[in-house]
């Protein structure tokens, strides 16, 4: 109130002051005073709202993204720009709104604009296309539909500390998934992608030499095994999942015979006598009770000097930024899982008899935490 008493005498000097011919100038002067987080020499005459309302607003972003993935225009910019009536008649589309999406995009990066009426690929939407290594096409799609619905309840999480998926959607999410074909194709396919682009940290990190044989837990299509077992020819793996979210028979075929795919249930039990559990993304889908059940089973099955490896983020003690504290909303919404802190993993496998042997940083947001039976 005070603040803005002592404004109203400042705006009438200002008023009078528009008549005069440096106004530009002091209204430029006025701007980078008042609004410095938002103004920079790029965007003096567009403005940016406040950091706050543009990261409320970030679903804009998130959402137009996910429709250009799911209209596929980064496989149809692959052999260069396109007019965007090209494009709407290709993905059959409104021809002005698909306009006003990938102008948008455009404009945070995403695409970019050649000319009044073109678009093309720009260094970010590579990864929007089908094809290319690195893809994050099929994550996006299901990111897009199934989360994006699922954190639309985030303050029923909170409120009542229950899984907002299941408010969504009934069911929760495994069980959903093994009732809806599309939605199950697309999850596994974007857990594919995010697999094929962590094995590489993965293999870098951590030595598989030792070991020969190996139980993918909760493995989907298996794509993290697959490379532990390109790179390592006298291993041998199998990847245990639910029936509909396995691995293809073809992928079981293309690795001459060293991975097999078995359905079944990590809470009744999973293939007896590797060497090594790999549990990738699996243990933070979970609550601790039910994580120890599933712990308790690979710890049943295991051979002498026998060991767990769980590839997950580690949230740190400390207040600073981590992706892993936005990803434990997602498992939050999503199952009730959580992302955990180094001590938080000692404590698990402490209760499900393991003890914590090492943990291994890798060049991606997610850490290897090997566990031996105690
Ligand atoms: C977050 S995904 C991780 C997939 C894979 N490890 C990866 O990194 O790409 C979790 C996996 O656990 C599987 N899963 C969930 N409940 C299961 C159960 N009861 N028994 C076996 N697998 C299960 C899901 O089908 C899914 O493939």
């Amino acid at each position: 109130m005070v603040a803005r008493m002592a404004l109203r005498p400042l705006l009438h000097v200002l008023q009078g002051a528009r008549k005069t011919r440096s106004w530009a100038e002091l209204k430029l002067l006025l701007r980078d005073r008042l609004f410095p987080a938002t103004t920079t020499r790029a965007n003096r005459e567009d403005p940016l709202p406040p950091l706050l309302f543009r990261m409320a607003t970030a679903y804009w972003i998130s959402q137009a993204i996910y429709v250009a993935a799911k209209l596929g225009i980064a496989d149809l910019l692959t052999d260069g720009p396109q007019s965007f009536a090209a494009l709407a008649v290709a993905t059959r589309s409104d021809a002005r709104s698909l306009f006003r999406l990938l102008r948008a995009l455009s404009s945070v990066g995403v695409l970019s604009q050649v000319g009044s009426d073109c678009f093309a690929l720009s260094r970010l939407s590579e990864a929007l296309r089908s094809d290319v290594p690195g893809s994050l096409r099929a994550i996006v799609i299901t990111i897009g539909e199934i989360h994006y619905q699922a954190c639309g309840e985030l303050l029923h999480s909170v409120r009542t500390g229950s899984t907002a998926f299941n408010q969504v959607f009934g069911t929760s999410l495994f069980d959903y998934l093994q009732e809806n074909a599309d939605a199950s194709d697309a999850f596994n396919r974007g857990m594919t992608n995010l697999s094929s682009l962590l094995a590489h940290a993965v293999l870098l990190a951590y030595d598989f030499s030792g070991i020969s044989s190996i139980v993918d837990v909760g493995g989907g299509e298996g794509e993290l095994l697959q490379r532990i077992l390109e790179l390592n020819p006298k291993v041998t793996g199998v990847v245990l999942d639910l029936p509909n979210s396995i691995g293809s028979e073809n992928r079981a075929l293309s690795d001459g015979g060293r991975c097999s795919y078995i359905a079944g249930n990590f809470f009744e039990s999973v293939p007896e006598g590797a060497d090594a559990y790999l549990l990738c993304g699996v243990v933070h889908d979970w609550d601790d009770d039910r994580a120890i059940t599933i712990l308790n089973n690979c710890r049943k099955g295991m051979a002498k000097s026998g060991r767990v490896l769980l590839v997950e983020m580690i949230v740190p003690d400390t207040s600073s930024a981590s992706f892993s504290k936005l990803l434990d909303l997602n498992m939050m919404v999503m199952t009730g899982g959580r992302e955990r802190t180094k001590a938080e993993f000692h404590t698990l496998l402490d209760a499900a008899n393991y003890r914590v042997t090492r943990i291994i940083p890798t060049m991606a947001p997610q850490s290897v935490i090997e566990g031996m039976p105690k």
